[in-house]
């Protein structure tokens, strides 16, 4: 049995094939960063469009990879939320139709569903990692900043961010400083070559509880690109003040400092078994070292999602509902409907 997955939550137009034991035959993933960039961030308007323009591509693309034809498919799985409606929209009613049309089961995926499950994913067509629970994950995105514990038949939320998300943190930043969108990617290159211990930012800490605040730290941030008059005029992040790239390693290294230390309090307080990171952040290589090393201290396994599999891609929305679906068994189509807000495990 093929099981499909559609992926349309923000601005990649995603669709993967996997077999039923969870190996990914094909993840195209068409990316609107260009149509995007411009605005230097995402539009909702632009995106649908664009998803709705990719999609039947993406869908051909990804049955000519997997040498398979939309007959084989035995289960679809579409991104129900949390996103862009108007996006989302794209996706789930593309999914839900051939769904429909064919007479097999549909499942509506949570979008951070999917990446917490994405660490387990192997690429190459190998069978993904065994999932053992209960297990801890950390979904770090440009939405997103979850702290979980997950259980056989349960998510149980432990931290969120109260404010912005790490990766918007990284886009804004890295917007202000003149260094383009998504700001994630070049920041993490930037930040390899300067010294993340030169400039001492805020850890924001919520006062009594567990939760991440990474808006006192993406303040201080601007503040400091304001005092050395950097104003968003494009610059070359190959030829950069060297000032500036230990300043830009400082807030990365700040912002993987925050999301250590709370895995750290997590792992005190409940002892943590095995822990899963993911979402667009995890692509992050001060972050992927630097868990690597915490979990070997401490005796934790750290899965890390194999790149292809860290920023939106349906692989890992195939791989959710495909999961789902064995705890479940199939449930009424029309029970998936698009949601903007959808917190885990609820
Ligand atoms: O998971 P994702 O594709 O979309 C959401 O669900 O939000 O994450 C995109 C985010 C962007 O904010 C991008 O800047 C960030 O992931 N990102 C990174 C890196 N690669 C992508 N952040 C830090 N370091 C990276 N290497
Ligand atoms: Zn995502």
């Amino acid at each position: 049995m093929i099981v499909l997955g559609i992926e349309t939550s923000c601005d990649e137009t995603s669709v993967a094939l996997l077999d039923d034991d969870g190996r990914v035959f094909s993840n195209v993933v068409s990316s609107q960063m260009a149509a995007h960039a411009l605005y230097g961030g995402v539009v909702p308007e632009v995106a649908a469009r664009a998803h709705l323009e990719n999609l039947p591509s993406a869908l051909e693309d990804a049955l000519a990879r997997a040498d398979a034809k939309l007959e084989d498919v035995g289960l679809v799985a579409a991104t129900a939320g949390p996103g862009l409606i108007g996006a989302l929209l794209v996706g789930l009613s593309a999914g839900k139709a051939l769904a429909f049309a064919r007479g097999i089961p549909f499942v509506g995926v949570n979008h951070l569903e999917g990446h917490l499950f994405s660490a387990f994913l192997r690429p190459g067509g190998e069978p993904p990692l065994p999932i053992t629970y209960p297990f801890h994950g950390l979904v770090v995105s440009g939405g997103h900043a979850e702290l979980v514990r997950v259980e056989e038949d349960r998510i149980v939320p432990l931290a969120r961010t109260r404010d912005d998300a790490p990766g918007e943190a990284f886009d804004k930043i890295a917007r202000r400083a003149g260094l383009g969108y998504p700001g994630g990617p070049v920041v993490d290159r930037v930040a390899a070559r300067g010294r993340g211990d030169r400039v001492p930012f805020p850890v924001g800490r919520v006062e009594g509880s567990r939760d991440f605040s990474f808006s006192g730290l993406k303040t201080a941030m601007l503040r400091e690109l304001q005092r050395r008059s950097i104003d968003g005029s494009p610059l070359d992040a190959d030829v950069l003040d060297p000032e500036l790239v230990d300043l830009l390693a400082s807030f990365q290294r700040a912002i993987v400092s925050a999301l250590v230390s709370r895995v750290d309090d997590v792992h005190g307080e409940e002892g943590i078994r095995a822990l899963a990171l993911s979402g667009g952040v995890a692509a992050n290589s001060e972050l992927r070292a630097t868990l690597s090393a915490w979990g070997e201290r401490h005796a934790v396994p750290v899965y890390l999602p194999d790149r292809a599999f860290t920023t939106d891609n349906a692989a890992m929305t195939a791989w959710a509902g495909l999961l789902r679906h064995r705890r479940e068994g199939s449930r009424p189509l029309e029970e998936a409907q698009a949601r903007s807000r959808w917190p885990l495990g609820t």
